[in-house]
């Protein structure tokens, strides 16, 4: 059975002392009993504090990008090591606004997280096709595609350090949530694939998160379809109770 993973992506929000204070009210309020694996991913400056704060709680902590060399010439860039160094457990990487908005392209996508593997850290590959492309029937290609670009060819092993996220741009951000038909389908396609390309147990414990407009009251429904183990939140995350209420629904 594959544990639900719920990540709470901050993206470029809240200063360093309003993120501390959000990790701060997570860790309080987090219940016990949680069943689901629980992470947050704050901007690279909060991240080392807000990893000491959750420093042996249930939370974990990753950072939203990582570039693939490991020192030099590349200004603006943080490297594997570095986010270890800040506490990081894992990284983002092919998020779709790193892809649409900065350009990343799918090959850019796979160092980053040949590198984050060899660097003992996990991955987030995030996957998902733009509106034209749902409308144009081009769904299964894109996610086809992106994650061929992102997997094929790595040893099975290297897998268990790697969650896939598949978020549907149009849904980003939107307020528009894929349906639970379409979600499931989505993944249920995408997991196929997986097996496809390396095997069906490699697959089955395989964790893929949905993301894209989870609330606390859509997210039971989209996690309880058989492929869907979770969530990537982006705006729901920002807030304690709505974030908690979307990690109770796993
Ligand atoms: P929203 O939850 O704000 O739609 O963002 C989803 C997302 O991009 C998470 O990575």
């Amino acid at each position: 059975m594959r544990k639900p993973y719920v990540a709470g992506n901050w993206k470029m929000n809240k200063t360093i002392p309003e993120c501390v204070t959000l990790a701060i009210e997570l860790r309080e309020k987090l219940p016990k009993d949680t069943k689901a694996a629980v992470a947050v991913i704050p901007q690279f400056l909060a991240l080392p504090k807000v990893a000491e704060v959750l420093r042996g709680s249930a939370i974990g902590v990753g950072a939203q990008d990582v570039y693939f060399e490991k020192n030099g010439a590349f200004t603006g860039e943080i490297s594997c090591e570095m986010l270890k160094d800040a506490g990081a457990a894992f990284a983002l990487v092919g998020h779709s606004e790193r892809r649409h908005v900065i350009g990343e392209t799918d090959a850019i996508v796979r160092k980053k997280l040949e590198a984050l593997l060899k660097s003992g850290l996990e991955v987030i590959l995030c996957i998902g096709e733009k509106l034209e492309e749902r409308e144009a029937g081009k769904t299964q290609e894109r996610l086809s595609i992106q994650t061929r670009a992102g997997l094929e060819g790595l040893a099975k092993a290297d897998l268990a350090g790697v969650t896939l996220a598949y978020e549907p741009v149009w849904a980003i951000g939107t307020g528009k949530t894929a349906s639970t038909a379409q979600a499931e389908e989505a993944h249920q396609f995408i997991r196929g694939l997986v097996e496809e390309l390396f095997d069906k147990s490699v697959a089955q414990s395989l964790r893929i998160q949905y993301g894209g407009s989870v609330k606390a009251d859509n997210a039971a429904e989209l996690m309880g379809q058989p492929n869907v183990d979770g969530a990537l939140v982006g705006g729901a995350s920002l807030v304690a109770d709505s974030f908690l209420g979307i990690v109770k629904g796993a």
